[in-house]
């Protein structure tokens, strides 16, 4: 990359699980591959094993119950701490409580999700079950902006698994999270390296030379 050093961008990650993709992304950081800094790491559920991961690496953590609390009295909570960590970009990376359109518009086209399976196929839970059930042939996973409905939000990366010769579901969502892993970090720094605008739906990127120095045109 040439001369200019863009500041990193401060992200902060909610999981409620094991955190596999929150790793991911915070490698694919720790790498230099994508030009952030996870900043907090959140989460409904105190004992989740993502939060002791990010503990590992150091990364300051909150666990925040929403046991008896409102959902809106929560999500204050939780936009309160990622913007006084100086949040501008929120990961969601497994967290398995739906965000109220309040929370979206706290960051405006800045909320992305991970979802096991290509959108618009197979929305909502158990994804990979799902695209088992129907006997699909591939399956895979979607990095999207969220909007405010279910597993909606603008696509972002895609990536295609073939699942027609898995044997059991659990063999389609271990194939579909290898991939994952690649999908977050590439999602994100595609978003950061350079401009991009939505065209309805669509996310449209400028040229790569945006991102590079455009060569000057000599007359
Ligand atoms: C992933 O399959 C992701 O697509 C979905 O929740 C799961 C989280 O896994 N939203 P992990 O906690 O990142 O390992």
């Amino acid at each position: 990359m040439s001369g200019s050093r863009r500041p990193l961008a401060k992200v902060g990650v909610l999981l409620s699980g094991r955190g596999s993709n929150f790793v991911a992304l915070q490698e694919a950081m720790l790498a230099g591959e994508v030009p952030a800094e996870i900043v907090l790491v959140a989460s409904n559920l105190p004992s989740a094993a993502g939060l002791a991961k990010a503990r590992d690496y150091g990364l300051p953590t909150l666990g925040l119950s929403h046991r008896g609390m409102s959902r809106q009295e929560h999500e204050e909570k939780l936009i309160a701490a990622l913007r006084a960590a100086g949040v501008g970009w929120v990961c969601l990376a497994g967290y398995m409580r739906l965000l109220s359109p309040r929370f979206v518009q706290a960051f405006p086209q800045r909320v992305l999700n991970i979802h096991p399976s290509l959108l618009p196929s197979f929305p909502g839970l158990d994804a990979q079950q799902q695209a088992w059930d129907h006997g699909v042939r591939v399956s895979g996973c979607t990095v999207h902006l969220v909007d405010e409905g279910l597993d909606s939000g603008p696509i972002v990366v895609q990536r295609v698994v073939a699942i027609d010769d898995a044997r059991h579901p659990d063999e389609v969502a271990a194939r579909i999270l290898a991939e994952e892993h690649l999908a977050y970090p590439a999602a994100l720094r595609y978003l950061l390296m350079q401009s991009w605008r939505l065209e309805g739906r669509r996310v449209v990127a400028s040229s790569p030379e945006a991102v590079s120095k455009k060569p000057e045109k000599k007359p």
